[in-house]
């Protein structure tokens, strides 16, 4: 079966986690693109907020009700895709630019759900790991950080900043964090820590594998 396929399987699992009512966390990428249909096909009545104006605009086309991410201050349940998924649980997100709304969103879920198809889960999370920057002291901020460019032909995110990539060692991912997010003008990495995630849905051929 195709990763197409894979991550078709793991978005309909994940829409079937969605209940009547609840505030939902639209993710960005190829994965959450058959989330959208999935969970509007369930008729179900939900406030949603997106991650990027691509996942807006494509949950509006399919008929979900996306709201500003301004007065919600609280998910039942965000749903999102990943480019890494370390054994330990750490994850590595923002291949599609958007790591900073998304990891926003998943800090304020109950329930964070990553779906991936079998190509995400590696033995060791390994560069680059996508970066957001503030353009304002940008040559700076690369300096202090030593190993990282900007990403060529990104454009800034929705809130004005650069994308770039950390393209140094890895080691431990939670001591990468914390030195990423120690550098002035860093706005956010797309490391994710285990703590932030609820549940794992891996398609694998025709099946879903759910690590929670
Ligand atoms: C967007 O910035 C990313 O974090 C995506 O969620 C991640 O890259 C997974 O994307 P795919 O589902 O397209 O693999």
């Amino acid at each position: 079966m195709s990763g197409e396929a894979e991550k078709r399987v793991a978005a309909e699992a994940a829409a079937e986690l969605v209940e009547d009512g609840m505030v939902v966390g639209l993710g960005t990428g190829s994965t959450v693109a058959f989330l959208l249909p999935a969970l509007a096909a369930r008729g179900l009545s939900l406030r949603c907020v997106a991650t990027s104006p691509r996942t807006a605009d494509a949950a509006r086309e399919v008929g979900l009700r996306v709201e500003a991410f301004e007065s919600i201050d609280r998910f039942d349940v965000a749903i999102d895709g990943a480019d890494q998924i370390a054994p330990d649980g750490w994850l590595v997100k923002g291949g599609g630019a958007a790591h900073t709304r998304e990891k926003v969103v998943a800090a304020a879920a109950d329930r964070f759900v990553v779906v991936a198809d079998s190509s995400k889960p590696v033995d060791a999370i390994r560069a680059p790991v996508p970066l957001e920057l503030l353009r304002y002291g940008l040559a700076a901020t690369l300096r202090e950080l030593g190993t990282a460019e900007v990403r060529a032909g990104t454009p800034d995110s929705p809130d004005g900043n650069a994308i770039a990539d950390y393209t140094g060692e890895i080691g431990d991912p939670a001591a990468l964090a914390a030195r990423l997010s120690a550098v002035p003008g860093v706005v956010e990495h797309g490391l994710f820590p285990p703590s932030l995630v609820s549940d794992v849905l891996i398609g694998r051929g025709d099946t879903v594998e759910h690590r929670s």
